[in-house]
Order: structure tokens, then sequence, then C-alpha cells
């Protein structure tokens, strides 16, 4: 059986980037009755960059909401946080002891921030780096074993990640026995990485991102601000370098994008665009803009909803690690 699953950081609020890349393709994936999901609300993960908890707290119920207002179907879907379900940061351990340091090394969050600190010539390389930032896809790899995913759909920036999680779980099966199920990594090639404000990729470490639920006037006002080239009204523009154009044909249908691609050809200007960029992104938000002013008034709804879908995880994951336990020696609890 298909088990799809995928998370998110709670650090920020959720933006188009997280919308396109991962929680659009998982909504859609959990309306299939065949198809199991698992959704979750990465708050460990949020321990490795933010010490802040009133910020880990706002950001989890904004991104409940964000999921929710968005049309997941929380009866179908299992959607919890990850630090209710006690089992993931004990799989955490087994995994890192089988996990080579030398994987952990290539690893692109842990490398940036060393290369950082070499262009800036900073004395020591590891400045900043906590073992969490260190092992951080070690702490993403037990998310996804625990649950068996086959699938897991993610924007481009995670790729490896997936690749780390499947080497893990062949070690671990080559020792313990074929208990861990090695997941595949699903990016939608059309959004794997939306450009932000300032062109680079749309991410809340840069500070350039788009909130999904922003009130009107303010999203018209940031879609504005996007940087554009300086080419006049009538001059030819490129697709493949408009951050316009990349966040549109994200939101549009096959049909308008084409059309949107012949006024590139011909030229556009860069108001008309921002302009119908931002009427096409509104359309899509409206809506679900509405339920989620409603949702995040609502804390304790919310909360039952979590905590539905943990104990709803937790059926599968306290008999899989007893399993694991066992396997590796370790005596079952109880
Ligand atoms: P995070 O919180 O940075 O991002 C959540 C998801 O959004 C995608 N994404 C983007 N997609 C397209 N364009 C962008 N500009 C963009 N920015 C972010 C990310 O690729 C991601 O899919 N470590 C993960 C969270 C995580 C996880 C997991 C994911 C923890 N455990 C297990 C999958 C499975 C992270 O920090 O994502």
């Amino acid at each position: 059986k298909t088990t799809i699953l995928t998370g998110i950081t709670t650090t920020g609020t959720p933006h188009l980037g997280n919308y396109v890349g991962a929680i659009r393709p998982a909504i859609e994936a959990s309306r299939d009755r065949q198809v199991r999901s698992f959704y979750f609300l990465a708050d460990y993960h949020s321990l490795i960059k933010c010490h802040d908890p009133e910020r880990v707290n706002q950001s989890s119920l904004e991104v409940a909401a964000a999921w929710i207002a968005l049309g997941l179907d929380t009866d179908n879907a299992i959607f919890y946080r990850q630090s209710d379900i006690p089992e993931i940061p004990e799989l955490t351990w087994i995994l890192t002891c089988m996990t080579a340091k030398g994987l952990m090394n290539r690893a692109h969050a842990y490398k940036a921030v060393v290369a950082e600190n070499e262009t800036a010539g900073t004395r020591d390389p590891d400045k900043g780096v906590t073992m969490g930032l260190f092992s951080y896809p070690i702490l993403m790899a037990a998310d996804i074993l625990m649950f068996k995913a086959t699938k897991v759909p993610v924007g481009r920036d995670q790729i490896q990640h997936l690749e780390m999680a499947r080497d893990i779980a062949l070690r671990f099966n080559h020792h313990f026995g074929e208990l861990l199920v090695p997941p595949e990594a699903v990016v939608d090639d059309n959004t794997a990485v939306l450009t932000g404000l300032d062109g680079r990729k749309m991410s809340k470490s840069y500070n350039n991102t788009i909130p999904l639920f922003l009130p009107e006037k303010k999203l018209r006002k940031l879609i504005m601000k996007i940087k554009t080239d300086t080419s006049p009204p009538e001059a030819p523009k490129d697709t493949d370098t408009s951050s316009l154009f990349g966040i549109y044909r994200a939101f549009a249908d096959d049909n308008a994008t084409a059309a949107m691609r012949r006024r590139y050809a011909e030229g556009i200007s860069w108001g008309e665009m921002k302009q119908i960029l931002f009427e096409t992104v509104n359309a899509v938000l409206e809506a679900p803009r509405r339920q989620y002013e409603k949702l995040i008034a609502d804390p304790a709804y919310i909360e039952s909803v979590l905590q539905k879908g943990a104990r709803r995880a937790r059926e599968h994951s306290v008999p899989f690690l007893s399993d694991i336990r066992k396997a590796a020696g370790i005596r079952p609890i109880g």
C-alpha cells in the first residue's frame, strides 16, 4: 500500500513555497482513499534553528491551521505534531548509532553554515553548528521510516535528505533484518523551487517569503515588491529567470500558463504582470484565507485535531518501535 508522509518545520508562517512544494501535493494525495497519509508539524526540527518558545508555539498553530484551511481531510490523513510521538526521538537515537558521521558531513544544511563561516573568515568553521543541525537528517529519517512511508512529497531542497533516509534504512536492514522501508522523494518539477521576493529560493531563512494567508491588501503589496529587471514594457521577457512567472505557473492552469508565455515573448509590463499574478494567487487563496482566520482564533479545536492525529499515529509507532527495539537487542518496554 502507498504511504505518503511529509512535514513542515514550525519556525515561521507557512509561505507560498511550502504550499506548492509540499502542502498542495500532499493534500491532493490524501484524497485518495487507497493511500495512507501522514502529515505533521516538525516542531523538534524547529529547535535546530529557533530557540524562541513563543515563536515555535505560534508557528505550530499557524502551520496546523494552514493545512486544515487548505482542505486537508483529517479523518483520512493522520495529522499530528512530531513531538507528540515520543517513539520518533527514540528511533532517532537507534538510527544515529547506525549512521556514518561521513554521511552527515555531506549534508547541505550543515555544509552551508560551514561555507558561510569560511567565506566570512571565521576562525572556527563549525561556529554556530549544533549537533542538532549536524544530525538533522537522522531525525528526518526517523520521521519517515517510523511510518513506513513510500512516497515523500517535498521541494527540491529536501531530496538529499530523502537519499540519506534511504541509506540509513538500508544500513539498518543490513544489520538487523528487513524492517525499514526505503522511501522515495516525490518532486513536482513545475514547482520544485519557488523563488521569493529577491529572486532566491523562497525560504524562511532568507526572509524573502510571501506568507500564504496575508490579508488581501498586504498580499498585493508584497507581490508588487517582487524584484524584476529594468527592461521596458515592450521588451520580450525571459520566463525562466522571472520569479513572477515561476509563481504564476504554480498557481495558474496549463492554458493560462501557455498564454502567459506568449505574453512574455511579446513583452508585458512588470506592473501588469504583478497585478495579474496578485489576482491569480488571491483567487486560489481567498476562500482558504477565511477558513484560516476562523481556525487560528480557535486553538482548542486545532489541538483536538492534533491530539486525535497523535493517537492514530501512535497506533503505528508504538508497536513498530517495539519490533525495532527487539531487532536491535533492546528489551521491549513493559
Ligand atoms: P521546511 O519546513 O523547510 O519546508 C517544508 C516543505 O516546503 C518545501 N519548500 C519549498 N518548495 C518549493 N519552493 C520553495 N521555495 C520551498 N521552500 C520550502 C520544502 O521542500 C519542504 O518539502 N526538514 C523539512 C521538514 C521535515 C520533513 C520531514 C519533510 C522534517 N521531517 C520528513 C518530509 C519528511 C524542512 O525543514 O522543510
